[in-house]
């Protein structure tokens, strides 16, 4: 079973937008995903195995920045270390673009997201205070700067 990352596609949302229900709080609506594939500054990735789409991630281009989107694993493919290459792959698309600067926030009690963006190299860069709702919790900042090559 080996892990294949590809772009979403438009017949990727009924899984994304499941799995997305399934795993936030307050989860992002359809149109939120379709935006993400025609906006030509966001990429979001999918995470296949056989076909089956097990996971999804990506960034929009805020000014220069990667703004690192909804990050998910669905339930029974967590702890094989999916997310990590999942991530990867992301970052890595990034550099086709010119992009090597990421930040995100993340839910202070969200010990697996945490750990993720410290092994792909993530930095706690401090705190948002109330920043998420239901229920209502601090974010943790964090920013990954990736050295450019020349
Ligand atoms: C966050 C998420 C994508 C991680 O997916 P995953 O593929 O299971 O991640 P991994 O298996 O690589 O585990 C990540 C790390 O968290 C650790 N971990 C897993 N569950 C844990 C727990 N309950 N408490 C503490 N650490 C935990 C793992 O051991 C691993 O750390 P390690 O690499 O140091 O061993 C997944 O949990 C998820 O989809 N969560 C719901 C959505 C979400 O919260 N997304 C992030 C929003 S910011």
């Amino acid at each position: 079973m080996s892990l294949n990352v590809r772009p979403m596609r438009y017949e990727d949302l009924d899984r994304v937008c499941r799995m997305e229900e399934e795993n936030f709080s307050m989860p992002w609506k359809r149109e939120d995903f379709e935006k993400l594939i025609e906006d030509a500054g966001s990429r979001y990735f999918v995470a296949e195995i056989d076909g089956y789409v097990i996971g999804a991630a990506g960034y929009t281009d805020m000014v220069g920045d990667g703004y690192i989107n909804n990050v998910v694993i669905d339930k029974e493919y967590r702890g094989k270390g999916y997310s990590k290459k999942l991530m990867e792959a992301v970052i890595e698309s990034g550099k086709e673009t010119g992009i090597y600067d990421y930040t995100l926030e993340v839910r202070v009690s969200n010990l697996p997201a945490i750990r993720l963006y410290e092994a792909v190299g993530f930095e706690n860069a401090g705190v948002r205070k109330g920043f998420y709702d239901q229920p209502k919790e601090d974010a943790y900042v964090y920013w990954l700067r990736i050295p450019r090559r020349n």
